[in-house]
């Protein structure tokens, strides 16, 4: 029953469960090596499964110690039971009772899936395939049963039992020093989504009343002493429930909602149904310890999983193929969440830059895969932006196309319909086709096709006729697997700037009044003709970034620039500004390849100094114009032959360019956005640090004595962590004292605070100089650095991986060899951490031939290593893989 090298799943494989579960009963004994789980099943044939059929339940790293049917002990030659599995090869024809202890080790348990101890504690994480390393199941969300657990743990050791559902009963066991909770949880689910706490935790709580009325008990818990910081997610997580009921009508649905901090976590959070279980960096946060975005980020994460209850809960996912049924859904719920709560533009803008910065680099390479897989090897390794970002805008161009009123129609008939069930994308996208009355077969090669489909505009006016003609054509690039590709349905919101910067009204020939906007591409080439068009007009296109798409449009630097000043669309103005930029540097990246010297560009400096003169715009979105593609970005649109050190100077040129030429306005914005009020971390104050931090770092970008001392100075006297953090990621930019003074009072102030710490890891990581690569092996052998923690390999070796583009590839290869040296090490201990780690190397095809040449050298020997996880053999193979 090994798994480890087990053949590929397929989506076309997919049978019903031969069994179904009713109920289970778990007793689960709490002991640090040594915890003991009574599971009593209640099984019955599938009505819909082919007939009498085995029961195999999934195991990993399971201790069998025994198993009964109907209450009696079974034969030890009816059924074969390992760490990996059970079989029962002839079990009860009709429904039965099937009891199995097992013992594990939670303590040894160092993958962290399953139940493990973090800081002491006892927790537990099954999604995706977890459970089975707690007891024997068919761990597959298909199989939805209702849960009760029973919790025994020593009073001292963990005076805190928790787990799904609503409490029912607890107390001592008399004359042990133990006592016991039973929890219930009514509503069938999944069994990833189990889960059980037990520890010494503080809590800071509160009562949520809903919509209809009812009373829920709502509780963070936290290491002991740190309550003061979970005060800002319970309030998110206040707000969360309410606007679940005003934008879409959901109400939860227990008694109680418990959230639990732990320091040693996987991923970011988890939903677990009435037990969600958080990494300590999506809960706490207090002004000294957390920045404006670490605050923005738990709002946004303890959304997320709050919204999980409806979108992934009640209504779940039929296999893990599916996973962006439950994942793109819920972060677009999150993404208008937060829209609802700070600014719609702005965080439009902050979510496409990591989608085109994860998501259109993933799509570019050789781990590119569809919203919707057709096969994987490791589940794992299939969270990714694929499934999350794209996911999200793929249902966000289901709103595009039906507006809001049928799109939250076809959200109401999904919830209706499917509520308490698991389900497909195809059900989801039935219910928008029924809401809408459309035909949505074309647009389903969103979810089955991969690759970011790649626009070409063109356009013809003639001011006399008063027409103006678009020609788009469309091409979706080849990708792994996938050669060859069919047009897609695209969603692309269209304005038409006339002189005067007001929307010249869009009149389709043939079609009249295009409604909303929204042009509906279909062919692999359109030509739109537009009527009554008498002015001259620039076309502002894909507003509001309305497709996951790559446009090739014909508009001149004199268009960007006049876009970037009058689009009503600010999605639109902060894009123009972008490609702006995004070509200067792609022109100076070649001229410093070429041997040359960077040419200066006066019309960016001229655009970015109009949106800075524009008093009427918020800061937050000034900040984001003033920030200038990054590294990544300039990479992502070179595509090919990727020199990262030239283009590292060429960016940073462009930067000491606009830090020259603006330096008298910057200066000015920094002193007027002072903040001498008590900090708070809502959206307007955060956007006017935002703003203020990157004029700093501009002004201090050409590496002026003064300007470094002003970061310096900002870092002394900072009494929040947004403006010591982004003064401390100025100072690491320049190579001087006052840098590395910063650095080591950063590490006294702080050496108590692990989060913060992952900070100062993490800043370091990045510098992009010569010399980071030997602080970064340094660090590793800090105090403060452990293996075992994912937030510090992350802070540590993740950052160095995947954000310092100059000295993770180094043209030497010691940076791969290193990341690729770390990697295994740490496969042995978290295959899951590995594996995310090695993504690093995904985008390897596109550098340079000497850079290429050592990352496919390192690659190789990692792969050549006979040992290796299913996880990390997984990534590496499909990195070596085609394309
Ligand atoms: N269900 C996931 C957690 C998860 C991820 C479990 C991967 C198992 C494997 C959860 O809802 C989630 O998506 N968490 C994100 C954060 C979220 C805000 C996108 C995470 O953990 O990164
Ligand atoms: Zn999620």
């Amino acid at each position: 029953m090994r798994t480890e090298h087990a053949r590929p799943i397929r989506l076309s494989d997919y049978r019903p469960p031969d069994w179904l579960v009713d109920t289970v009963h778990l007793d689960v004994a709490l002991h640090p090596s040594r915890t003991r789980i009574k599971a009593r099943l209640a099984l019955r044939p599938n009505p819909a499964a082919r007939g009498p059929a085995p029961l195999v339940l999934d195991g990993d790293e399971l201790t069998p110690l025994s198993v009964t049917i109907d209450g009696a002990a079974l034969p030890e030659t009816a059924y074969a039971a390992g760490p990996d599995g059970l079989e029962i090869p002839q079990p009860p024809a009709g429904p039965f009772v099937l009891e199995v202890e097992t013992e594990i080790d939670p303590s040894a348990n160092t993958k962290l899936m399953g139940l493990y101890r973090s800081s002491g504690n006892y927790c537990t994480q099954c999604e995706a395939e977890g459970f089975r390393r707690i007891t024997y199941f068919l761990d597959r969300p298909d199989v939805m049963a209702v849960y009760t657990t029973r919790i025994e743990a020593d009073r001292d050791e963990a005076p805190v039992l928790l787990g799904n559902g609503n409490l029912v009963e607890r107390g001592d066991v008399p004359g042990t020093g133990r006592h016991f909770a039973v929890w219930h949880d009514p509503f069938p689910k999944p069994c990833y989504l189990f889960a059980l706490v037990g520890g010494r935790l503080d809590v800071c709580r509160t009562t949520y009343t809903t919509m209809s009325g009812r009373s829920v008990e709502l509780a963070v818990y936290v290491e002991p002493g740190k309550a003061d910081r979970a005060g800002y997610a319970l309030a998110a997580l206040e707000r969360s429930m309410r606007w679940d009921e005003q934008a879409f009508g959901r109400e939860y649905d227990l008694d109680v909602f418990n959230i639990v901090a732990v320091a040693d976590f996987n991923m970011g959070a988890m939903e677990n149904k009435g037990l969600n279980i958080f990494n300590d960096k999506y809960v706490l946060a207090s002004p000294e310890t957390a920045t404006d975005a670490d605050f923005a980020h738990i709002e946004a994460v303890i959304a997320h999983e709050y919204f999980h209850n409806w979108t992934g809960n009640r209504i779940t996912c039929r296999d893990w193929f599916q996973l962006c049924l439950k994942e793109g859904l819920t972060v677009f719920r999150d993404q208008e969440f937060s829209s609802d709560m700070r600014s719609r533009p702005v965080k439009r803008i902050a979510d496409v830059r990591v989608l085109r910065g994860h998501q259109f680099v993933e799509d570019a390479g050789p781990l590119a895969h569809p919203v919707r897989p057709e096969t994987y090897r490791e589940i794992n390794n299939f969270y990714t932006a694929t499934v999350y970002e794209k996911g999200a805008e793929v249902v966000r161009m289901l709103k595009t196309l039906l507006g809001p009123e049928t799109f939250r129609a076809g959200m109401d008939l999904y919830f209706a319909r499917h509520d308490g069930r698991a389900a497909t994308i195809e059900e989801f996208v039935a219910c928008f086709a029924e809401a809408g009355d459309t035909d949505f077969s074309q647009f389903m090669l969103w979810y089955g096709q991969a690759g970011t489909p790649e626009l070409a505009v063109t356009r013809r006016h003639d001011a006399q006729g008063g027409t103006l003609v678009l020609d788009i054509a469309q091409v979706v690039p080849p990708t792994p697997g996938q050669p060859v590709k069919s047009p897609m349905q695209i969603p692309l919101v269209l304005g038409l700037v006339g002189p005067d910067g007001r929307d010249v009204p869009l009149v389709r020939r043939g079609h009249g009044p295009v409604e909303r906007g929204v042009l509906v591409l279909t062919r692999p080439a359109e030509r739109f003709v537009f009527d009554g068009i008498t002015v001259p007009v620039v076309p502002s296109l894909n507003r509001g970034f309305s497709a996951p798409v790559k446009i090739k449009a014909d508009l001149g630097s004199d268009d960007l620039r006049f876009l970037a000043t009058h689009d009503s669309d600010p999605f639109n103005r902060w894009q123009a500004v972008q490609t702006l930029a995004s070509e200067i540097l792609i022109g100076n990246v070649a001229v410093i390849r070429a041997g040359g010297g960077v040419r200066h560009d006066g019309g960016l400096v001229h655009a970015l100094a109009s949106v800075l003169d524009d008093e009427r715009l918020e800061p937050a979105f000034v900040a984001q114009v003033l920030s200038i593609p990054s590294e990544g970005d300039i990479a992502r649109d070179i595509g090919r032959d990727v020199d990262p050190e030239a283009i590292f100077n060429a960016r940073h040129a462009l930067r000491r360019a606009i830090g020259n030429d603006l330096a008298p306005t910057l200066r000015v914005l920094y002193d007027r956005l002072r903040d001498d009020g008590p900090y708070s971390p809502d959206a307007a104050s955060a956007g006017r640090r935002a703003l203020r931090n990157v004029c700093l770092d501009l002004l201090a970008a050409p590496g002026h004595a003064g300007a470094v001392a002003l970061a310096a100075a900002q870092y002394a006297e900072a009494d929040n962590m947004t403006d010591r953090m982004a003064a401390l990621g100025t100072l690491s930019l320049h190579d001087t004292a006052e840098r590395e003074a910063a650095l080591a009072d950063f590490a006294e102030r702080f050496r108590d605070d692990p989060l913060v710490i992952d900070k100062w890891f993490a800043l370091q990581a990045m510098i992009p100089d010569p010399g980071t690569l030997a602080r970064v092996e340094r660090l590793i052998d800090h105090p403060a650095f452990s293996l075992g923690n994912p937030n510090r390999v992350r802070a540590l070796l993740g950052s160095f991986a995947q954000a310092n583009h100059t000295q993770f590839n180094r043209a030497d290869g010691k940076g791969y060899d290193f990341v690729a040296g770390m990697v295994l090490t740490l496969d042995g201990r978290n295959p899951q951490v590995a594996a995310r780690l090695m993504t690093a190397f995904r985008s390897w095809r596109a550098l340079e031939p000497g850079r290429r040449d050592k990352a496919r050298a390192t690659l190789e020997r990692v792969a050549a290593n006979p040992s290796l996880s299913r996880d990390l053999a997984d990534i590496v193979e499909r990195s070596l893989g085609e394309r």
